[in-house]
């Protein structure tokens, strides 16, 4: 069976990429002066962009990377900043096309030797876009549910235009709570880039700071509109760890025990919803993910009054709700070199968690995914 399961890597699929290469301005795909293809699409990216590749489109490079890496199952995700930027008409119909590419890429992906399991399998994406019809992102989630090698969605932060904590998005929860689809929810905005200063420091504070603030921004919104309450088994899996939310969880519990128009709103302490939610390991250090793990397993105990520390048994067992991800094709070496030091950091960082044992470091590194997006 599989030992290494990515559950955080990207693709943007031929026709995906093609529309990128037809815009002028971000996000889009341009050729530099050197007649090298630029990916352009960060607020306030110089015309420099990023390089881009058959890493970002082309399944063989997908699947080398995997053998590269010793990663046995990919789910593969469309990376950002999705329909996004496209109007109601465009988001609908790419978003169909795009979903049937996808299942076709992960349907004609090779298997696991002596399986019948596939090596890739994949999260599909909505048209959420301000204006579109509550109809067609429904009509999206059902294309979706029946598709066999797709389990689930990735999700940016916007909703319609007005985040993830507008009721108008509650039939859609629904329906993905009913499917028993998995919600990835990952960055792309950021916060407002005035916050980065002046120097010059390429994509560093977008990506470092940014985005796992942007994901923590969503998911607490979320949480503070009563969805968990409203959709108690909705499977959430959190980019970067959960960005800040675990750091930040007793202090966003105190301040809405403090707060006169919040403080009778939820049914649970704050910290509860953490234990509901799935945290991918991208976090890049053993300390961040024994932390992480520790905080997912007292997350249900505040309100009963037991929040006693037990380290070891606590990241024992907040690591089931861990996930390993790469986050390919970004973050590839800046020079060449056989494994992607980006990939090493995060195994190491398994390996090496305090409390961890085996059957912990297995759980996150393959045996936790294969349960959560029931891949048998
Ligand atoms: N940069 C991005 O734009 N997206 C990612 O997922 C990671 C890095
Ligand atoms: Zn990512």
């Amino acid at each position: 069976m599989a030992s290494l399961v990515d559950v955080h890597t990207h693709v943007y699929l031929p026709r995906y990429a093609s529309w990128l290469r037809s815009r002028s301005i971000a996000p889009r795909i341009l050729v530099n002066e050197a007649g090298e293809e630029r990916l352009l699409i960060l607020e306030n990216e110089t015309s420099a962009g990023r390089p881009v590749g058959p890493s970002y489109w082309d399944r063989n490079a997908k699947l080398s990377f995997m053998d590269q890496h010793g990663i046995d199952i990919s789910v593969v995700s469309f990376a950002n900043p999705w329909l996004d930027f496209l109007s109601p008409l465009d988001a609908k119909s790419l978003a169909h096309d795009l979903n049937t590419d996808l299942e076709e890429y992960c349907a004609t992906s090779p298997t696991l030797s002596f399986s019948s399991i596939k090596r890739i399998y994949g999260l599909g994406l909505l048209p959420l876009v301000p204006g579109i019809s509550i109809s067609s992102v429904l009509e999206a989630v059902s294309q979706i549910a029946k598709a066999p090698h797709l389990k689930g969605l990735i999700m940016g932060t916007k909703g319609l235009g007005k985040g993830l904590d507008d009721d108008t998005l509650d039939p859609v929860w629904q329906a993905i709570e009913d499917n028993g689809l998995v919600v990835f929810l990952h960055p792309h905005y950021g916060v407002d880039s005035s916050a980065w200063g002046e120097k010059e420091n390429g994509h560093v504070l977008p990506l470092a700071l940014g985005f796992p603030f942007e994901t923590t921004t969503a998911i607490t919104r979320f949480i503070l509109s009563g969805a968990f309450d409203r959709f108690p088994s909705i499977k959430i899996l959190l980019a970067h760890s959960g960005g800040t939310l675990p750091q930040l969880s007793s202090r966003l519990a105190s301040c809405i025990d403090h707060d006169p128009i919040v403080a009778s709103r939820l049914k649970h302490d704050a910290r509860f919803y953490l234990g509901k939610l799935w945290f991918d390991a991208v976090a890049y250090g053993p300390e961040e993910l024994a932390f992480v793990s520790e905080i997912i397993s007292r997350a249900g105990r505040y309100e009963s009054g037991t929040s006693n520390t037990k380290a070891i048994a606590d990241r024992k067992e907040g690591s089931k709700r861990m996930l390993f991800g790469t986050d390919h094709p970004f973050f590839p070496p800046l020079s060449s070199s056989e494994k992607w030091k980006s990939v090493v950091e995060n195994l190491e960082a398994i390996e090496s968690v305090s409390g961890w044992g085996e059957v912990e470091k297995e759980g996150v590194s393959a045996g936790n995914a294969l349960g959560f997006f029931s891949i048998q």
